[in-house]
């Protein structure tokens, strides 16, 4: 028989619990109607583990996290929690969980469903039917490089520098994500640097291209400079199918094609680390929006960025396609029905909250 598969769950704050207890509805149709046994633990982060504990997360959380096959987060942070000092405010779980599984690569779908074409702000024959996964690079880059700080001057002025550094072995593991996932999907990779100006872009472009002929010839890979990317992702998004770049360009460029699709409270992501020598891979998966504490405990949140961050997850860490398919078609039948939580509210539609949205998804099921 398989193991059963190890899933740490960490609601967090705000609306976390509330998303999170939605997808765990899912999480209990897997395993009665698919017959996938999973092995849950439950604790907490953020500010709940602040108020409990006394610190955003716990060595123990960490470490089962570690042992875990898949980490489902919900979301952190509040008011609550504003002056306990930025060494220890509910942010830092995330971060820590980031450092220390070495989850370098973040998957960021932007994916327009139809029935809520008119939530883009993009003219529908734009966004119809699209379909972009961005990977950045997330422990790298000029939000890690030395030398760093601010610094006087012998001029009386000051100087604050940042550093960009990428070296081959980081640029190639981020890249292999990234091909590997096109390897799944249309087959097209877009590499995006600025490597007309900067020499860590020019190695990026170099690295590349030399992993494609190497290990990717059946990829389709092109190169555009992030500035040129960020005008197409507006003027012609579907040209994309993965697109892969740094740390910076790509936390501009994951925001950007995030509002192509409308919502925050429909966008889903995962984050991986490096396999091990057994094909374990540290992930966690988590939406993209916050703790939402503007409309926490009011029942309003929408809990499908939760619920398809599951998805994600069956799909990336579980192999389980055809269970995230399901889900994925599940959620998009449900808005097709006409349901929709304020965040997503239009005319002629039926406003719920949030566990009218996942029992109906639930039913769909
Ligand atoms: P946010 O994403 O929590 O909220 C932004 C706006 O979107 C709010 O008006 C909120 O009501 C709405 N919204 C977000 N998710 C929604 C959902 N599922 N359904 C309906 N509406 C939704 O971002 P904000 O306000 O900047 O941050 C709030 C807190 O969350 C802060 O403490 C921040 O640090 C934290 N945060 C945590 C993240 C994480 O845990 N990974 C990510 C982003 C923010
Ligand atoms: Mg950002």
């Amino acid at each position: 028989m398989a193991p059963n598969k190890k899933l740490l769950v960490l609601p967090g704050d705000g609306i976390g619990p509330e998303v999170m207890r939605e997808a765990g509805r899912i999480v209990g149709w897997l395993s009665r109607r698919r017959g996938i046994s999973f092995d849950i633990s439950e604790d907490l982060v953020g500010g709940a583990s602040i108020d409990v504990h006394g610190v955003p997360i716990r060595d123990e959380v960490i470490a089962q996290a570690r042992e875990a096959d898949a980490v489902l987060f919900g979301a952190v942070g509040g008011p609550k929690w504003a002056g306990v000092g930025f060494d220890v405010r509910p942010e830092v779980a995330i971060l820590r969980l980031r450092q220390e599984l070495g989850l370098f690569a973040n998957l960021r779908p932007a994916i327009v469903l139809d029935p809520l074409i008119d939530s883009s702000t993009l003219k529908a024959d734009i966004v119809r039917g699209l379909d972009i996964m961005i990977v950045r690079e997330t422990v790298g880059g000029i939000y890690f490089g030395e030398p760093r700080g601010i610094e006087d001057m012998p001029d009386g002025g000051r100087r604050g520098v940042n550093t960009e550094i990428y070296t081959t072995f980081e640029i190639e593991r981020v890249a292999r994500v990234a091909f590997d996932l096109a390897r799944k999907r249309e087959g097209r990779v877009c590499s995006v640097e600025k490597s007309n100006v900067m020499e860590s872009g020019l190695l990026w472009r170099q690295v590349v291209t030399e992993l494609q002929a190497r290990e990717y010839r059946d990829v389709q890979l092109s190169h555009m400079l992030a500035d040129n990317c960020a005008m197409q992702l507006v003027r012609n998004p579907r040209q994309f199918d993965v697109i892969v770049t740094g740390n910076l360009f790509g936390d501009m460029l994951s925001d950007l094609s995030a509002m192509l699709t409308g919502s925050l409270g429909m966008l889903p992501s995962a984050t991986l680390g490096t396999r091990d020598a057994q094909g374990r891979r540290p992930a966690l998966y988590e939406p993209i929006h916050g703790s939402a504490p503007d409309i926490a405990g009011t029942g309003q949140a929408n809990p499908l960025a939760q619920i398809l961050s599951l998805a994600m997850l069956l799909r990336y860490s579980f192999s389980m396609d055809a269970e995230a398919d399901l889900i994925e078609r599940a959620c998009t039948n449900v808005l097709a029905s006409g349901l929709r939580t304020a965040d997503i509210m239009s005319a002629g539609k039926a406003k719920v909250g949030t566990g009218v949205m996942g029992e109906a998804v639930l039913r769909e099921l």
